[in-house]
Parts: structure tokens; sequence; C-alpha cells
């Protein structure tokens, strides 16, 4: 079964649009598990936009499930405070400072050495690194030579080219996943799924472990309400 991470980062951005402390992103953490998500995801950037660094040290003693902490480690501070709150997963993405949003995965093999120092900088404190990738085989496989437990897919690409072409949009992620099966890399996947394109993913990809999803959850939680939006989600993560 493939478990979900709901990414909270939203919240904050609400709250931080009018100071105070409504909506309560601590809350949104538990209460996300308290619906049915296997796991709650932050992304802290470093102006601290949305998720900040205090957020972040609050969640991880109180949540049950999985926490999964994404930034770029190019920031010494991002490496420092995951190091402090040992969550069970970084995901490793590179983007830049200010960026709207993530946006590509790494090159994982121009980064090869610098991806090799931090998973092994990780791994020895005891937290699983998965790398944000794109679906193309020399990033797979450098990113097996990284010595990384997981990647994650950037499934950017498949959410936009489903909406007209369902069976392209999925063909390099199959192909992506297998080649990641074979070289022993757990499979995760991010960035743009929502209720119509998840079910199709999720039965498509072998060994799919995890989604980590946001904007389109928390819309759909605005209309639906939070906690039947997740369980929304969950049913798509049902294989058939
Ligand atoms: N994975 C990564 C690495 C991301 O940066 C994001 C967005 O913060 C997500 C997954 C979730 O994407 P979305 O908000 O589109 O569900």
């Amino acid at each position: 079964m493939t478990k979900l991470s709901v990414n909270i980062n939203k919240f904050a951005t609400i709250r931080n649009s009018r100071g105070g402390n409504n909506p309560d992103v601590l809350k949104a953490a538990l209460d996300a598990e308290r619906f049915g998500a296997d796991g709650v995801t932050v992304h802290p950037r470093p102006d601290e936009r949305h998720i900040r660094y205090a957020d972040v040290r609050a969640i991880k003693p109180a949540l049950k499930t999985e926490f999964n902490i994404e930034g770029n480690p190019t920031e010494q501070k991002f490496v420092d405070l995951v190091l402090e709150v040992k969550p069970h997963q970084v995901t490793l993405v590179p983007d830049a400072e200010g960026q709207l949003t993530s946006d590509h995965g790494w090159d994982t093999v121009k980064h090869k050495d610098y991806l090799v120092e931090l998973v092994s900088i990780f791994k020895n404190a005891g937290i699983r690194t998965s790398i944000f990738v794109d679906p193309v085989e020399a990033m797979i496989e450098g990113a097996a030579k990284t010595g990384t437990e997981r990647i994650e897919l950037y499934t950017e690409g498949y959410a936009k080219q489903f909406i007209e072409n369902k069976e392209a949009a999925i063909e390099p992620y199959v192909k992506a996943a297998e080649l990641a099966n074979k070289l022993g890399l757990g499979i995760n996947a991010g960035h743009d799924l929502d209720l119509d394109n998840l079910q199709y993913f999720s039965d498509n990809i072998p060994g799919l472990l995890e989604v980590s999803i946001g904007h389109a959850l928390i819309c759909d939680a605005l209309y639906l309400g939070y906690e039947n939006a997740i369980q929304l989600y969950k049913r798509c993560l049902t294989k058939g």
C-alpha cells in the first residue's frame, strides 16, 4: 500500500498572511494523521515564507506517523535543522532560494560527490534519504550511486501531460520506476498529484512506496473538508 504524506506548507502560508496562529500548523499536522494520512511533509525554505524552522521543531515530537522534511541542503541551516530534528526521512530538493516551488530534479551525475557526502551524513544520523529526480534513466542510475535509499520522482510532467494523453504521460515514470526497483531504490513521488491523476499513477507505478501531496489536497479540502479530502486521496492509493 502506498503511503500518503500530506504536505502542510499551505497551512503555514495562510497563517503567515495574517500573523497570529490561525490556522495552527501543528494542529494541521496532527489532524492529518488523525484523518488517516500516513505521514506529514514540510518544506522549510531559507526565507521561512511558509513553514518556519520553529514549526518543524514543534511537529516532530508530537507526530506519531512518518515525518518527511524536504529542502535544499546547500543551505547549511537546513542540514543543521534536519540533523537536530531527526525526521524519518529527508528529501533533498535542488530548489533555488525564492523559487515559487520545486521545478526540477537533481543532476545526480554532475552532483554525485556532493550527494554522496550528504547521504552519508544523514545516514550516519539514522535519517533515511530520498533524492528528488526527473524520470530520466541516467538520473536514476546516478541516484543509486549516491547511496540514497529512495528517490522521489518529480511528477509535474506527468500531471501536465495526463490531461491530454495519460498513457504517454505515465510511460517515462514506469520505465524510471522499473529501473529504480532493479537498482534497489525505494520510490516516492510528488508534485501536482491530484484527485484526477493520482489513482492512475498509483495503479501503474510498480513499487510506489509514498506520495507527498500538498497544493491540490489543501485546495480540495477548502471545498470538501480536510478529513474528507485526505480520505479521498487515500482511496486513490488503494490498488484496484
Ligand atoms: N515534492 C516536492 C519535492 C515538493 O517540493 C513539493 C512541493 O512543495 C511536493 C512534493 C508537493 O507538491 P504539490 O504541492 O504540488 O502537491
